[in-house]
């Protein structure tokens, strides 16, 4: 055997689930694969599936022998039982740990573990966050993120490689320290969505609890039978819109608090933080609504349901009438029910086009300006369109009724996006944007009695200071003295702000 087919090769010890994926995946990336068994005579893996053929089965000690990087596919309670005769053997080589947890747990990593079991071995902590089933079908994965701790750079840099191979995403977490955190991830359940969709959730039953007292309990307007769709469809496209606009607030609280502080080099507080990076979340969630504010309007579409979008047809019937009458009656739509329409269509589109732009694989093909553009140019156009679809259906009830616009549910759900818009405004105005500018590229306004909350810590606890849950923040001594620093914070700050924009899932740890 060449050297380089030696450097190819690798072990798995286990043939399970995940052993057997992560044992095809390797052969189709060019690795000559060896699986370890408890029980090699008995496990004909290539009866199960004929692409592992070329797959040899071994004894756990043989499989050790001949690879000197090993992927350790076996739950965490059975390693030490598996590795405990086999310390010497293991010596030098790479361990890959892909083992996950039960639950989380804050003392230490399964990866330190082995790496105490086996001291003479470097272990990496990687592939956990790859379901199996991802593993042996999603061959089309490079966007998908594998990520790496170990205590060895070179053994992060050897499994990096084989992850590429393999047409992962590799990503360097660094030490093994941080596989707490890997281990962490694949038991995250939706936790990005949680504040988002809370949020959502809280403004629909307001608008719902509205809803229901001024159609049904200040005037009986609708049946209790119309609350499905007439009365519910109101609640999801305010609370559309209402999401919508907030989404597109963070930012301009975020240059409010720079603009106040005279410097971008300061922490935002955790809410404000929290906001910024939930925007994704919120954008998305705001197109779910509106979608279905879509459909249930599409179904209503008729002059029964929509009165005053559509001409009213009046029909008098002759009191003499003695011989049978045919009458024919069409109505179309009026100039409000069109234009409505139209203006909402155009803003569903548009919406529609920053929500295709998440995906994957339209995000790779943009570059940043292009990212921005339809994120934030067409995102505040797209807000501006469903304001222009609302005032179509409201002034002319507010012209009419001017008395009771307070009452009106088109005037309430616009109060958040007119502020978010208007504010943006002032914001663009050449002089307000160019100061904002100046800020952003890291003028300081120094001020005399500067208390502004230092975005770096004074003490060497940056890592620490970065997790979000920690929430116990340090301020600088002087706060006014950190812009001078040889290490600005906004190194961290920008990196955030990249996440929160959520632009090409980098590879940076601070995408847990
Ligand atoms: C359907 C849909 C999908 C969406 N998908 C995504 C998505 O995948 N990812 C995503 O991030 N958003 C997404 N959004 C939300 C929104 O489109 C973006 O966040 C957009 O970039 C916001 O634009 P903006 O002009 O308000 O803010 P930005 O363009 O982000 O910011 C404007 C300015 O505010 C300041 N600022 C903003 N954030 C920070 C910060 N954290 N730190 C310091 N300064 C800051 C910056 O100086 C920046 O120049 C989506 C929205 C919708 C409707
Ligand atoms: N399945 C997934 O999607 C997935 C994803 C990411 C990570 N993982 C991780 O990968 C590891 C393996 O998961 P899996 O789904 O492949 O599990 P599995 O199907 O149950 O396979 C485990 C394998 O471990 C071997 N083993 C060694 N000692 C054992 C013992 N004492 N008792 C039982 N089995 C023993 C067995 O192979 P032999 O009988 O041949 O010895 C068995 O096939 C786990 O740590 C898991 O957290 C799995
Ligand atoms: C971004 C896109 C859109 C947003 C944000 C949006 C938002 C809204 C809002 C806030 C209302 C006011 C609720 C009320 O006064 O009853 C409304 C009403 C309405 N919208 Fe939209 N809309 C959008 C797109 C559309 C589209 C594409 C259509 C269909 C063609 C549509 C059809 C309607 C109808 C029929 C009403 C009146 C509902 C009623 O009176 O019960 N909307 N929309």
């Amino acid at each position: 055997m060449s050297s380089k087919e030696k450097r190819r090769r690798v072990g798995i010890l286990g043939t399970g689930d995940f052993a057997r994926a992560l044992a095809k995946r390797l052969f189709f990336s060019g690795y000559d694969v060896i699986l370890g068994s408890r029980k090699p005579e008995k496990k004909a893996i290539y009866a199960m599936d004929q692409c592992l053929c070329n797959v040899q089965v071994l004894s756990i000690e043989e499989c050790i022998k001949s690879a000197s990087i090993i992927f350790l596919a076996v739950h965490f309670d059975n390693v030490k039982e598996l590795l405990t005769e086999h310390v010497v053997k293991l010596e030098g080589k790479i361990i890959i740990d892909v083992s996950n947890r039960e639950r989380p747990s804050s003392v230490t990593s399964n990866a330190e573990l082995v790496q105490k079991m086996v001291p003479g071995c470097i272990v990496v902590k990687a592939f956990n966050v790859i379901s199996a089933y991802a593993m042996e079908n999603d061959y089309n994965s490079s966007s998908k993120q594998v990520f790496i701790a170990s205590n060895s750079e070179n053994a992060r840099d050897v499994v990096a490689n084989i992850a590429k191979d393999m047409n992962f995403r590799p990503v360097d977490f660094g030490g093994l320290f941080a596989a707490r955190r890997i281990e962490k991830h694949p038991l995250r359940l939706f936790s990005e969505w949680k504040g988002p969709l809370g949020f959502a959730v809280c403004v629909f039953i307001v608008w719902l609890i509205f809803l229901i007292y001024i159609y049904y309990i200040v005037e009986s307007v609708y049946k209790w039978e119309q609350l499905f769709v007439k009365v519910l469809n109101k609640a999801f496209c305010m609370t559309g819109i209402t999401t919508l606009s907030v989404t597109y607030l963070a930012s301009s609280f975020a240059t409010m608090v720079q603009i106040y502080y005279g410097t971008k080099h300061i922490r935002f507080s955790r809410w404000l933080d929290k906001w910024l990076k939930n925007r994704k979340q919120l954008g998305l969630l705001s197109f779910a609504l509106i979608s279905i504010h879509v459909i249930m309007s599409v179904l209503t579409m008729s002059p029964t349901y929509l009165s005053s979008w559509y001409h009213s047809t009046t029909v008098t019937i002759p009191a003499n009438l003695t011989v049978p009458l045919q009458l024919k009656q069409t109505t179309w739509m009026n100039w409000k029910g069109e234009a409505a329409c139209l203006v909402g269509i155009i803003a569903y589109v548009v919406l529609s086009f920053i929500c295709a732009t998440t995906f994957p694989s339209v995000t790779d093909t943009l570059n940043w300006r292009e990212w921005r553009f339809a994120q934030s140019k067409m995102g505040h156009a797209a807000l501006l369109l469903s304001v222009g679809h609302v005032l179509v259906m409201g002034i002319p009830g507010w012209l009419s009724k001017p008395h009771l616009i307070y009452k009106s549910i088109t005037f309430l759900c616009l109060i958040i996006p007119w502020i978010t818009l208007l504010v943006k405004l002032v914001f663009s105005f050449p002089l307000v944007d160019r100061y904002v500018m100046k800020l952003r590229k890291g003028w300081e306004r120094r001020e005399k009695n500067c208390t502004a909350d230092c975005a770096r810590p004074v003490t060497n606890e940056v890592y620490a200071s970065f997790d979000m849950n920690a929430g116990k923040r340090k301020a600088c001594t002087d706060a006014c003295t950190c812009p001078d620093d040889p290490m600005p914070m906004m190194n961290f700050g920008s990196s955030i702000s990249i996440i929160a924009s959520g632009k090409g899932q980098l590879e940076n740890i601070h995408s847990l």
